[in-house]
């Protein structure tokens, strides 16, 4: 087992009516005057963001509001967003949505207090030392960015999609009421889930083998968004479930599955061009690729994948067999993931095949030009990336 830190400075407010203690926590962490971030239509239509308005109003809490926030959020918005805050004197941001809006929330955060342009975070030439505070209203289950250190923003010049992480992203406090995750379409749910999963994945898929208490937390997280998925996607108010995939969702990204582990992350990076490049759900592109990783990858440990299909997929363990049981392991998952509607390949993913020039240009940009790999599990060069695009591109 590697050694490790653990930092999860996150206060979570979980359940039922959760929302009535924004504005005490807003105040707790030293909030006087607050930025409130949010995307689409959702929030308005469901009804909470005029609930939110009428208590910050009604606590006194004076806010400012920016809406617009897209999936693969843009580094447009990030920056009218810290003219604003700069211009305001905001000192508090309150991101209500998913991932999207809160790594928006987050970039506002560090740009603000950032004396050059934010972008710079992202291209690895700059690093912050300090940033607003910010808290969230999290309405979808699905990239952990709730308790994460990370924050994933996408430059419209060249389509660049890049992350960004540091423990002073970290929310202050995450609000999660699982009722507000009923109107989340069939889609969005699953997308959430797979993303749920691969966070757990991502880190359970280690050259390390002795992080017994670790795989087991890995391994009930996975079972349970499995067991809740299909019956949230029959009965989207089912309270009970919902809640389980919520509290998965944070703690499968909070690091608490990569205590004592060297996570691999390619499925992530990969698909983060592939999301940059054609604008598709993160979730779903993930979905799309995973199973080709795993083929591609599958060799350098199988115990880890004979592992995985009996613990976790409830594979039979044919001992005489264990490539054979690692693959059928890696075939049940994409079973699932076609259950939930969700892809299995580029094509599914993006309705046609990748052009070969498509293919090499994410590549390209996965690996900076040659000056960059991939995964810890197995290392990708760009020639290995290119594999895996190509093996999901079938
Ligand atoms: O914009 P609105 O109208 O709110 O609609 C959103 C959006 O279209 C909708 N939605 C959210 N809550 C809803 C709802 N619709 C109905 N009812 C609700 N309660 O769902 C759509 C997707 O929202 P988004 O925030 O984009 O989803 P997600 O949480 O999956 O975030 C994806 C982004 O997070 C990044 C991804 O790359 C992507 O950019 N990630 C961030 C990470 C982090 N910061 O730690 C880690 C992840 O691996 C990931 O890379
Ligand atoms: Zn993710």
């Amino acid at each position: 087992m590697k050694d490790f830190v653990f930092c999860t400075p996150t206060e979570v407010v979980f359940g039922k009516n959760a929302e009535s203690k924004i504005a005490s926590r807003i105040q707790k962490y030293g909030g006087t005057k607050v930025l409130l971030h949010y995307g689409g239509r959702s929030a308005e239509q469901s009804g909470l963001l005029p609930q939110i308005r009428e208590h910050l109003a009604q606590h006194n809490l004076p806010f400012i509001e920016l809406g617009g926030v897209v999936p693969n959020p843009r580094l447009s918005l990030v920056r009218e967003g810290i003219d604003l805050c700069r211009r305001e004197g905001i000192d508090f941001i309150l991101a209500v949505g998913g991932g999207s809006v809160i790594d928006s929330a987050k970039a506002i955060a560090f740009g603000t207090r950032y004396p050059n342009d934010v972008w710079e975070l992202f291209d690895g030439k700059g690093k912050v030392t300090e940033c607003l505070p910010l808290g969230t209203v999290l309405t979808i289950p699905a990239a952990g960015s709730e308790m994460s250190d990370g924050c994933v923003i996408t430059n419209e010049e060249g389509w660049l999609k890049r992350g960004y992480s540091t423990n002073l992203a970290r929310c202050r406090f995450a609000i999660m009421n699982p009722e507000r995750t009923f109107t989340l379409p069939a889609y969005q749910t699953a997308c959430g889930v797979t993303d749920i999963m691969m966070h757990t994945m991502e880190r359970y898929f280690s050259l390390e083998d002795d992080m017994t208490v670790t795989d087991a937390i890995a391994e009930a997280i996975l079972r349970t968004v499995m067991e809740a998925a299909p019956i949230v996607l029959n009965n989207p108010n089912d309270y009970r479930w919902r809640a389980q995939i919520m509290w998965a969702g944070s703690l499968a990204h909070n690091d608490l599955t990569g205590c004592g582990t060297v996570g691999d992350w390619a499925t992530h990076h990969l698909e983060h061009e592939l999301s940059a490049m054609f604008d598709v759900a993160h979730g779903a592109g993930l979905a799309a690729l995973w199973g080709s990783w795993a083929r591609y990858v599958m060799s350098v440990r199988v115990s880890r994948f004979v592992r995985f299909a009996v613990n976790v997929m409830g594979v039979e363990n044919d001992f005489t067999d264990p490539e054979g049981t690692a693959l059928r392991g890696i075939e049940r998952m994409e079973a699932f993931y076609r259950s939930i509607g969700m892809p299995t390949s580029i094509p599914e993913l993006i309705g046609r095949p990748a052009t070969e020039e498509e293919i090499l240009t994410l590549a390209d940009k996965c690996c900076r030009q040659d000056t960059h790999t991939e995964g810890n599990f197995k290392v990708l060069y760009r020639k290995e990336m290119e594999a895996v695009y190509r093996l999901a591109n079938k």
